[in-house]
């Protein structure tokens, strides 16, 4: 695979796929990481003499005519990160597109407006694809966050572009997690969390056989908790999957490794309640009441088993951490991750990042990917559609 850096871009016109899908709030962006993430490739092509087009997803719009899902807000908080004039194209392919491209000159960054305004995006088509690859002399993919989705301006547009390469942040995550997946430190420990253990089973077995423990906590955790064998009163649980968890469990067993489970928990009303209403051991949850955060004896046992690690991946919050009443188990395991010492901890997935963003720790952790569903691909060991239409493209 080829990175910028290998690439000979002066004066050329870059087309730089990035993933802006950033959440925004009445057009407020709520988080800008994946804008800054982007800055090191940006700022490297401009210094260098190049001209950008950047484009880029947001959400998932169906029609063209969903102004929400404009890229505008990112176009201007990328102005305000380069410090440069970003000039907003009314659309990301067509004539008026291409005779703007046109007028480019070196160090001038115009952005396209949703690549997904277009069906033709998701769909990977052949058309929509060879019309963005011509928009530039060289393509490159700085957007791991969307890298395990075949669409056109991941995999399409390298078939047209007249040259393709991954930027900085492409390769960044592809070393950072490329060194978690195949040759991790260890004791190496997984901390899973979020709400849903649909979405993490996959990974969790995937993960077994390299890692040495695995911690669960979030919601997740009362699906285990159910395998075991306790009740979990009115808590969020997935009775579909308690066979999985059941399995998960027993061939951890059989093979030598320690899934580490709450022992005890925070419990309330609701997700919007106040106040908890207090504290119980795992195996005698209120029948009344809702789990919604790890207790402080788990909280002690998580920070013991982390302190032998030498690598950490961490993914999913510990609770309903939205609402501060129960937001404690994941602040406090962030402190304890940031606090490792000479200890590779990788971060993923975005209700993670604002954990650890809120309590101003993000320096003290290796790396926060971008990435939210290709990172749990990636972390599966699959092969991600960007990085094999890469591969293939530096063969040719
Ligand atoms: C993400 O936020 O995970 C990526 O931008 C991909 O978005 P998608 O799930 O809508 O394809």
């Amino acid at each position: 695979m080829k990175f910028i850096d290998q690439m000979d871009i002066n004066g050329q016109k870059l087309l730089v796929r990035v993933d802006y899908n950033v959440p925004l709030k009445e057009g407020v962006i709520q988080d800008a990481h994946r804008i800054r993430a982007s800055l090191a490739t940006l700022n490297y092509a401009l210094e260098r003499g190049a001209a950008l087009i950047i484009c880029s997803h947001l959400g998932r719009p169906t029609t063209r005519h969903e102004p929400e899902f404009s890229l505008l807000p990112t176009a201007v908080r990328l102005a305000e990160l380069l410090g440069r004039k970003v000039k907003m194209a009314p659309d990301c392919v067509g004539s008026e597109v291409t005779g703007m491209v046109q007028a480019l000159k070196p160090g001038q960054v115009l952005m396209l407006e949703n690549l997904r305004y277009h069906a033709g995006e998701k769909r990977n088509d052949h058309e929509f694809s060879k019309q963005l690859g011509a928009l530039a002399d060289i393509y490159v993919n700085d957007a791991f966050a969307v890298a395990h989705r075949a669409h056109a301006s991941v995999v399409g547009v390298v078939e047209y572009a007249p040259a393709s390469c991954g930027g900085f942040l492409l390769k960044k995550e592809w070393e950072y997690l490329g060194q978690v997946l195949t040759d991790p430190q260890h004791p190496y420990v997984v901390i899973s969390g979020g709400a849903k253990m649909s979405t993490k089973i996959d990974v969790l077995n995937a993960l077994l056989d390299k890692t040495d423990d695995i911690i669960i906590g979030g919601a997740m955790a009362n699906t285990f908790l159910l395998a075991r064998g306790y009740q979990v009163g009115q808590s969020l649980v997935e009775k579909l999957r308690v066979r999985d968890a059941v399995e998960l469990l027993e061939k951890a067993s059989g093979k030598g490794k320690k899934i580490h489970l709450p022992v005890d928990l925070t419990f309330g009303q609701g997700i919007h309640s106040l106040t908890a209403l207090g504290v119980c051991r795992s195996d005698v949850i209120p029948q009344d009441s809702m789990v919604l955060d790890i207790g402080p004896e788990t909280i002690t046992q998580f920070k013991t088993v982390l302190a032998k690690a030498k690598t950490v991946l961490w993914n999913g919050p510990m609770g309903a951490f939205e609402n501060p009443a129960f937001a404690r188990g994941s602040r406090e395991l962030a402190q304890i991750v940031a606090g490792l010492d000479d200890v590779l901890t990788i971060v993923g997935g975005g209700d993670t990042n604002v954990v650890i963003k809120s309590e101003n720790l993000s320096d003290q952790f290796s790396f926060i990917s971008t990435g939210g569903g290709s990172f749990m691909a990636f972390m599966e060991g699959k092969e991600l559609p960007a990085f094999k239409a890469l591969k293939e493209s530096a063969k040719r």
